[in-house]
């Protein structure tokens, strides 16, 4: 039995995908901000997919204690159930921020969660994956397209605006994503972005306000189902041999921005989400 780790796998496009992955009878790890989202949602699983082997562990990503935490004991939880081998790990989890907020660590809050978060968990589980041949896939954002990235204010901090500060963190994954790949071009590990498009979720009413909400509230209606981006993630995971392109949208291989094809840039994000994780690869 194959093994997928989602985070973000409580709502929206993660739980779709976790469903997706356990009804192909995929055995499914989930992380949710916490232990009430985590058991509502294994139990859904468990009611829509009979035989479903799913488990959750709860983790706030924001914090980079409580990420390592949680790959810790996905990682234990690999060694005792699957060999110690993980064939995808999706790093979905995400968030919007209506203002400028830190995290404990001093980090900007979408850029922790959005991009340090699946950085750190991919370091942590990087043995299990390369026993596997494994596969990740970001949850990146067609938004990426619409900036360059500012290496001389990281997390926005002297110009915040919270769709600048999405957009940013998620080409800076495509960027890291970019770098990962050539990092392992040679230890058959490999990294995806799918592109989910624009999906009826909740995600802008969370942790923001007025306007933000308002918006989104709007905007979201003209949204796919999330069932629609979690067949690119099950087919990206399950394709034999490895796809060889690097940024999906709907099941198929989609032109990105030249920006997130920058091999400086890349290399650049890749050292620096290092230091920011503490952590080598
Ligand atoms: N919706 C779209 O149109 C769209 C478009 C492009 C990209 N995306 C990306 O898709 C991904 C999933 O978003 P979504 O639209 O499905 O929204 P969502 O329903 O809000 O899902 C986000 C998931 O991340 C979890 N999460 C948020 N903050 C967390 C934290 N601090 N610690 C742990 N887990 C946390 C959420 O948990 P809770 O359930 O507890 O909130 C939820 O499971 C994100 O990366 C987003 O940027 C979405």
């Amino acid at each position: 039995m194959k093994t997928a780790v989602i985070t973000g796998a409580t709502s929206g496009i993660g739980f779709a995908t976790a469903k997706a992955f356990a009804s192909l009878g995929w055995r499914v790890i989930g992380i949710g901000r916490d232990e009430r989202s985590c058991e509502r949602a294994r139990q859904e699983l468990q009611v829509l997919i009979s035989g479903a082997q799913t488990e959750y562990f709860a983790a706030d990503l924001i914090h980079q204690s409580e990420v390592v935490k949680a790959a810790n004991k996905v990682s234990a939880y690999l060694c005792e159930a699957c060999e110690g081998k993980l064939e995808v790990l999706v790093n979905n989890a995400g968030g919007v921020r209506s203002v400028y907020t830190t995290t404990a660590e001093g980090y900007e809050q979408q850029f922790a969660l959005n991009l340090l978060a699946g950085v750190l968990f991919t370091h942590k589980l990087l043995d299990c994956l390369k026993a596997a041949n494994g596969r990740v896939l970001f949850t990146g954002s067609n938004s990426h397209k619409h900036i360059r990235p500012r290496f001389d204010d990281i997390m926005l901090e002297r110009r915040y605006h919270c769709l600048t500060a999405y957009k940013h963190t998620k080409l800076l994954g495509m960027l890291f994503a970019q770098a990962f790949n050539r990092r392992f071009e040679k230890e058959h590990i490999r990294a995806y972005v799918v592109d989910p498009g624009l999906v009826n979720t909740k995600i802008g009413m969370k942790q923001t306000g007025g306007l933000v909400r308002f918006v989104w509230e709007l905007r979201r209606r003209g949204g796919c189902t999330p069932d629609l981006p979690a067949q690119t993630y099950v087919q990206l995971a399950s394709a034999a041999p490895a796809p060889e392109g690097f940024y999906y949208y709907r099941c198929l291989e989609r032109p990105y921005s030249r920006f997130a094809k920058d091999e400086q840039a890349a290399a650049r994000v890749f050292s620096l989400c290092e230091r920011y994780c503490g952590i080598r690869f």
